[in-house]
């Protein structure tokens, strides 16, 4: 049965949501507080990169089913059921800040319909079911959690095939009417409640993060003692308790997510009176993993600093997306640039334009620009196009002839051959 639904936040989440539920055959209008981005959005223009999003927005347009409006008010006066989508970044304590989503609730409380639902999908802490109720102080609409797991890169593919869904209410009646919108998706749905759902989140992305810092140590023996990361991965990974998904090792995890979650849950767990150590080791093997990239630029000029460019390919957090929101490439150029290199990037999704750019770092137009003169090229981001740029042509344009490949992405033989000192993770 389809409903009528309001998607309040048209980012990642929010977008994804809304073209993916009209996908679905619900009715959704989805609002954004940037007339800018809903301007965009009514023009059938997608203000991020996300694979298949476009022609999934473009459809739910036409179909007349899938709609955008400035301001949740005119979204969520019409809706059996609100999604709220807003950001829950960072808060000056590590703890994650509702103040969006208390605001979008305030916002929307005196239109919604008699008995709609109001569905936090926004990660929020174990409580926040509450904390909305409070803020909408509408007794009559219930509040679920329903948390999102999607990737960004994959958003897409993982809302319509996603591992489980999670629903966390106390009402049954209301959890069963949220699980009833992914009637068309065949996977496990988990009915919890909202503390437990809450959890599920946190639990999750501090494992994936907790999966990536322990790869990168053992990457960081691998090298001290000859052994071969990708090898390693294989033989771990080939354990079906452990499994291959997360044990890549890189310049270390970052992104709108797991910095912000991670230490999130660390300040959830305190409030549990928990000191999370494990948790706080993942992150403080996450920032030594950027100063071991840089200390490997470094060692390959043999410490003299003065006067070095390095070339960087890859700016977001991982390929796929446009996001360099705790991006780990930004991370470790702005290392990079204290230690007073110069250095010049490029990123298919990035122009000099973008918020989140470092002041001193030069956006290139081309791969193969960022390259000239370059001391050093320093491989950050996964991009299958950097796999089938030739090594030989990188050399012409060259200075040095030194290459980092943080991501172990490409292959070392043809890069040797090229004339250059070759340098991955863990091997
Ligand atoms: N990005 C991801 O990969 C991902 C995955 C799972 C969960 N999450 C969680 O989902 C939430 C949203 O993340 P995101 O990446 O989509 O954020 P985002 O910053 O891309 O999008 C949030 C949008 O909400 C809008 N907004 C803020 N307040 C509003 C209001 N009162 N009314 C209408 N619009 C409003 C902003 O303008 C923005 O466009 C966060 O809690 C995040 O942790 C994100």
């Amino acid at each position: 049965m389809s409903s009528r639904i309001s998607v309040i936040g048209a980012g990642y989440v929010g977008l994804t949501t809304s073209a993916c539920l009209a996908h679905l055959g619900h009715n959704v209008i989805c609002a954004d507080i940037d007339a800018d981005k809903v301007v965009s959005l009514q023009n059938g223009i997608i203000p991020i990169v996300e694979l298949g999003l476009a022609e999934l927005v473009a459809e739910g347009m036409a179909s007349g089913r899938l709609s955008f409006v400035v301001g949740s008010v005119e979204a969520a006066k019409s809706c059996d059921i609100a999604f709220l989508c807003v950001p829950t970044p960072q808060g000056e304590d590590g703890s994650a800040d509702l103040s969006y989503v208390q605001r979008a609730a305030q916002e929307i409380a005196a239109v919604l319909p008699f008995e709609a639902i109001v569905v936090n999908k926004s990660t929020v802490p174990v409580g926040s079911t509450k904390v909305v109720e409070k803020a909408l102080k509408r007794p009559d609409v219930k509040v679920v959690s329903n948390p999102e797991f999607l990737r960004e890169g994959s958003a897409v593919q993982d809302f319509l095939k996603p591992d489980r869904v999670v629903i966390g209410s106390d009402d049954q009646a209301a959890a069963m009417k949220v699980a009833s919108l992914y009637d068309g998706l065949s996977t496990r749905v988990i009915i919890t409640d909202p503390a437990s759902a809450e959890t599920i989140k946190y639990a999750a992305n501090a494992f994936l993060a907790t999966k990536l810092s322990f790869i990168n140590a053992i990457a960081a023996i691998c090298e001290g003692v000859g052994a071969d990361i990708n090898d390693v991965v294989v033989g771990m990974g080939s354990d079906k308790r452990i499994g291959e998904n997360f044990l890549r090792p890189g310049p270390g995890w970052g992104g709108s997510c797991f910095p912000k979650d991670s230490r999130a849950l660390i300040k959830i767990a305190e409030d549990a009176d928990y000191s999370f150590d494990l948790l706080k080791g993942v992150i403080t093997v996450n920032d030594q993993q950027f100063d071991r990239v840089v200390q490997k630029v470094v060692r390959s000029i043999d410490g003299d600093v003065s006067e070095k460019t390095i070339a960087v390919w890859g700016l977001t957090f991982k390929a796929g997306t446009d996001d360099l929101r705790d991006s780990p490439s930004i991370e470790i150029v702005k290392r990079l640039i204290a230690k007073g290199f110069r250095v010049q990037g490029y990123d298919p999704t990035v122009t000099q334009q973008k918020t989140g750019i470092p002041n001193d770092l030069e956006i290139s137009f081309s791969p193969i620009e960022v390259t000239v003169n370059a001391d050093v090229l320093l491989v950050l981001t996964e991009w299958d196009d950097f796999k089938w740029i030739s090594p030989s042509t990188v050399a012409i344009s060259m200075a040095g002839k030194q290459i980092i490949d943080a991501r172990n992405l490409l292959d070392r033989k043809d890069w040797e051959r090229a004339g250059f000192t070759y340098q991955g993770i863990g091997r």
